[in-house]
């Protein structure tokens, strides 16, 4: 492990490591976008060159689907696998029942798309991604950009009939322009610093014309993988009700993903 790596570098290393391990011979995996996401993306790409894992890829976004062919992993789409094994990705929030806030990088779309089109779906993260309820981190909705402001207005105005503590809406910025994702859609953040009940929230945004998804994943994580500065790594599973621990020791001398810090 180089030393140069920053604590949370090797907490989202570690986590990446360990979720590995949910990757057998033969699998459709999703891959998460985002900084954590990538680790896992280089890790799993280290098993296919040098351990001879055979996987096939669906990829979250142009920049992981990047990423996966550059490390050697066979990638394909999510029509061409339709149903998926597992999806690894990672999160901007995640609370005590694995509801999540996704979108932080702009790929929520897609990677709501994948993770719900897999049997399992797991999240890598390090502890500051765990929230007692969810809200801190600004909620990404995307929507079409026909009309946003009309949305973002609409949005606005249901927002005054929910639990939530804040209700400041912002166009989502690329430099001076509006953001674009993946899609061709803008992204708007709303700052709600608590979201009460994050269920009815989800349901409710996603009745608003113009919103083409919201960032609440509700119901949809298995187990988180909870990686730390030093090696350790937390796994805790929802459906099972365990909670795992491990310890990466090779940490502090395997030098072997050198190349991949951030
Ligand atoms: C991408 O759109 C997001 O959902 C990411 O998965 C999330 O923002 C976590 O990213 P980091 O691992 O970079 O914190």
């Amino acid at each position: 492990m180089p030393s140069d790596l920053s604590p949370i570098d090797k907490a989202k290393f570690a986590a990446a490591k360990r979720a590995t391990q949910y990757v057998e011979d033969g699998m459709r995996v999703g891959l998460g976008t985002g900084s954590t996401a990538a680790w896992l993306v280089r890790c799993l790409g280290e098993l296919v060159s040098e351990e001879g894992l055979k996987i096939t890829g669906v990829p979250t976004s142009a920049r992981t689907a990047a990423l996966a062919r550059d490390v050697g992993i066979p990638v394909v789409s999510l029509d061409e696998a339709r149903w998926l094994d597992v999806t690894i990705d990672g999160a901007d929030e995640y609370d005590g029942n694995l509801n999540l806030i996704k979108g932080g990088g702009g790929a929520l779309l897609q990677e709501k798309i994948v993770a719900t089109a897999s049997d399992q779906m797991v999240v890598i993260a390090d502890i500051s991604k765990q929230v007692e309820a969810l809200g801190a981190f600004p909620l990404p909705i995307e929507v079409i950009p026909f009309g946003w402001q009309t949305t973002k207005a609409l949005i606005e105005e249901t927002l005054i009939g929910m639990d939530v503590l804040g209700r400041d809406v912002t166009l989502r910025l690329n430099g001076d322009a509006a953001y674009v994702t993946d899609e061709g859609n803008h992204i708007l953040d709303l700052h709600l610093n608590r979201i009460g009940n994050p269920r009815q929230l989800s349901l409710v945004l996603n009745q608003i014309p113009g919103v083409v998804e919201n960032g609440l994943f509700i119901d949809i994580c298995d187990a988180v993988v909870i990686g730390y500065g030093d090696g350790r790594v937390e796994v805790r599973d929802i459906n099972e009700g365990t909670v795992e621990e491990t310890r990466f020791d090779f940490l502090e001398t395997d030098n072997l993903f050198s190349d991949i810090a951030e």
